[in-house]
């Protein structure tokens, strides 16, 4: 039995949920569910990079019985900002103009979509933020936290980002804003990926907005953040920012 497909934002053009995924066989089916629930004219790809624990079949699975799933299979693992870049050109080229970005895990609630699409009509992206009024982070240890706030509000400084929550993964783009913003110059791989494509949409004279969100720390599979990822994002971050001081003090333009 299909109930009449309902299509409230059928003015944003088609919408693609991507989920990048890595050992996320507890959490998958009901990702894509739960997203098929909150909205369901939306289509999800779920991008594995051959997860060993048997995501990409299960992900396969879901996609057999349901049109709106899709499967993009990457051959290892090579990080979230690359997973992002393989979605987003495969949305693009299949006719998608809204490409958004959510976990498996369940840390981002499906629920919340129809507010960043909503917000996406008058933005050309859309950040789900933790840091602005409204927003909250449930079951994250202190560590955790710091690390997140650190992260932010470092990069807000190095980089001149006026964004609260520039890290986050919860985010809705225009297709014309990720053609705008260079996405085939990233070279980020791990989670400073999300910082890169934030302050390239904002250098490139976009429209960001920040819509408070609820981030729930995942309850099944283990993350997948690591020294190395932290170590990337510090390094990038810094870079950047001594490269833009520097560009302002001999004039050059950003
Ligand atoms: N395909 C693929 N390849 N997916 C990956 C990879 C990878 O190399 N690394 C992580 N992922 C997927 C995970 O399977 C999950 O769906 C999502 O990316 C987020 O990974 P987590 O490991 O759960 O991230 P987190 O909860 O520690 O980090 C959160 O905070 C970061 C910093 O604020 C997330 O919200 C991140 O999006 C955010 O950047
Ligand atoms: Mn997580």
């Amino acid at each position: 039995m299909t109930a009449p497909e309902e299509s409230t934002f059928a003015d944003l053009g088609p919408v693609l949920v991507i989920i990048p995924t890595y050992n996320e066989v507890e959490n998958v089916e009901r990702i894509v569910s739960r997203v098929r629930a909150a909205v369901p004219e939306v289509h999800v790809l779920v991008a594995d990079d051959n997860s060993p624990d048997g995501t990409g079949d299960l992900a396969d699975k879901i996609a057999a019985e349901d049109d709106h799933v899709h499967v993009l299979h990457r051959k290892g693992k090579e990080g979230l900002g690359a997973a992002y870049l393989a979605g987003f050109r495969w949305g693009i080229d299949n006719g998608y103009d809204v490409l958004v970005e959510m976990d498996a895990d369940g840390s981002h609630q499906p629920e919340e979509l129809p507010r960043l699409l909503t917000a996406l009509r008058g933005a050309d992206l859309v950040l789900g933020s933790r840091w602005v009024p409204g927003g909250k982070i449930v079951n994250w240890p202190k560590s955790r936290v710091l690390l997140s706030r650190g992260g932010s509000t470092y990069s807000r400084l190095m980089l001149d980002v006026p964004l609260r929550d520039v890290t986050g993964g919860y985010r809705a783009f225009r297709k014309e804003t990720l053609l705008g913003l260079g996405m085939d110059q990233v070279a980020s791989a791990g989670y400073c990926f999300q910082v890169d494509l934030a302050w390239r949409a904002v250098k490139a004279g976009f429209k960001v907005t920040e819509v408070p969100i609820t981030f729930i720390e995942r309850e099944l599979g283990a993350s997948k953040m690591s020294r190395n990822i932290v170590l990337e994002a510090l390094l990038r971050v810094t870079a950047w920012g001594i490269e833009t001081r520097f560009q302002q003090l001999t004039g050059k333009k950003k």
